[in-house]
């Protein structure tokens, strides 16, 4: 069976442009999305990706050019509008309703009736179907906000999927999905493409490109610098477009740690999430966490910094046991955790970026504020991450990467001794991304400790001194950097 095409030529945006108060977001943009094919739209954090889909599926208008779906005007006025018109978007940032189940959540505002009452049962074997569809043997009613931040990435497509879309957008999908949820995502992605669905992906993850995509388009600064029509690109290619300019070696070699202990833990273990936790952390050490989605990482990491009690096991900390009851035990004690899910624990979106980098540091100067100083210190920790925007800006209106920039100079502006970052590149542009492990590499050469949950193999293998590995909750073993390798860590993840 050949692809049941959709007739026409699929969606054309002609000149596409979009000012935000101070920001350009778009100029004059074009872009074509073809039936049956995947375009992969890349660019750096702040480049315009996410704010050009916007205007795709009607979440904005623009400023200036116009659209046709199939050679007809399209002007949608509302992601209800472009959805009835067979356009979706798969948001970047998780915009579940956590009191919702995940089947009313799938089927918010068109939920099946009977009667006129919504009927339950129809909605929650439909909802079921379409999560088996992503790969998720879930129970429909479970309520969205009790699910990780990957489970709840899968449910977000589900959603998509349930609209049936003709033109469907994935904005950064596979951020933080593990290697078999990609898989799977892979799968459904050729599904939709031999039906005759018009994808757009967008991504970071450079080596999925060629993988998913027919043709390539770049942004930078709001304009379309480059495009290909096949996806025979070399990630040094796309690089070059997308940065002005080519990177090298992302991964300087990390130094030799000193032998003084900073933290050490013995048998750590909260019930039904992980146990048996035993590493010491040396000062000027980074230690990697490696193991598969749902393998309890964040759920020891957040253990560690006291947001949730261990129920066995101890954390001393320079040789004193710590209690750690709450997030403000660690941080008293010297220890920052830069979270993986930004938009539910790090940032206030209501805030403006200044207010948020300054939050912890005020939070612990106890009344006495240099409200100068604090200025130059937020500039000085915004400019270290490279953040683009502007610091009077609120936190939501930040790019997606650049929310994660700020989070991190948050917690470096508290000089912790422990700093653990929970997948800290996710959704970070690779110019970026090399700051960010110079960032890492600069604390560890000052003495920092630092711990380093990462579901990207290469990025934890460069990283480290040593891997921790766990696997469904338990720790499998400790690697060292020179016996630490794709299959090493591997066979350790997937082990007991
Ligand atoms: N609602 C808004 N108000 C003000 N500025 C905005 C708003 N939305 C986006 N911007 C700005 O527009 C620019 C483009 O942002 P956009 O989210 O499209 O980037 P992106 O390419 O998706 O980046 P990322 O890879 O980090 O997700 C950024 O400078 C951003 O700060
Ligand atoms: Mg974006």
């Amino acid at each position: 069976m050949g692809p049941t095409k959709w007739p026409g030529d699929g969606l054309r945006m002609h000149g596409i442009t979009k000012e935000f108060p101070g920001t350009r977001a778009l100029s004059g943009v074009d872009l074509h999305v073809k039936y049956g094919e995947v375009v992969s739209l890349l660019g750096e954090n702040g480049a315009g990706k996410s704010t050009l889909m916007k205007v795709l599926s009607g979440v904005y208008m623009a400023d200036g050019g116009h659209m046709t779906l199939n050679e007809e005007p399209y002007r949608p006025t509302g992601p209800r509008d472009a959805a009835a018109a067979g356009v979706a978007l798969i948001h970047q940032e998780l915009s579940l309703l956590p009191n919702l189940s995940i089947a009313e959540n799938i089927f918010i505002g068109r939920q099946p009736t009977r009667l006129g009452f919504v009927d339950r049962q129809t909605m929650n074997r439909d909802a079921a179907g379409y999560l088996e569809r992503v790969g998720l043997r879930l129970d429909p009613r479970t309520s969205a906000g009790a699910c990780s931040v990957a489970v709840q990435q899968q449910v977000e497509i589900a959603k998509a999927l349930a609209q049936d879309p003709r033109i469907l957008v994935f904005d950064e999908p596979t951020a933080s999905l593990g290697g078999d949820e990609v898989e799977i995502l892979y799968q459904i992605v050729a599904g939709l493409k031999q039906a005759g669905v018009g994808i757009v992906w967008i991504t970071h993850r450079l080596d999925e490109v060629a993988h998913v995509a027919d043709a390539v388009v770049v942004l930078r600064d709001g304009a379309r610098v480059a495009a290909w029509d096949h996806p025979a690109v070399r990630v040094e290619q796309m690089i070059e477009a997308m940065v002005g300019r080519s990177i090298d070696t992302i991964y300087p070699d990390p130094r030799t740690p000193s032998d003084e202990v900073l933290l050490s833990v013995s048998d750590l273990a909260r019930t039904g999430e992980f146990e048996g936790v035993t590493f010491d952390l040396h000062r000027g050490e980074i230690l990697g966490v490696a193991g598969l989605v749902g393998a309890g990482r964040s759920e020891m990491v957040s253990t560690l910094i006291g947001a949730r009690p261990a129920t066995a096991g101890t954390i001393t900390l320079r040789g004193n046991r710590h209690a750690m009851r709450s997030p403000i035990d660690g941080v008293r004690a010297g220890m920052a955790l830069v979270p993986e899910d930004r938009k539910g624990q790090g940032l206030a979106q209501r805030l403006t970026v200044a207010d948020n980098i300054a939050l912890p540091k005020r939070a612990f100067l106890h009344g006495v504020v240099d409200n100068r100083g604090l200025r130059q210190q937020v500039q000085g920790a915004k400019e270290r991450v490279e953040l683009r925007g502007h610091l009077s800006q609120l936190a939501m209106t930040l790019s997606g990467g650049n929310q994660q920039k700020a989070v991190i100079a948050k917690w470096l502006m508290l000089d912790p001794e422990i700093i653990i970052f929970d997948e800290p590149t996710r959704g970070i542009d690779v110019g970026a991304k090399a700051a960010i492990y110079e960032i890492i590499h600069e604390l560890a050469a000052k003495g920092v400790g630092i711990i380093v949950v990462s579901s990207e193999l290469p990025e934890v293998l460069g990283l480290s001194n040593r891997v921790l590995v766990l696997s469904h909750g338990k720790q499998t073993g400790i690697l060292d950097r020179d016996n630490a390798d794709e299959t090493s860590v591997m066979t350790l993840a997937v082990a007991g």
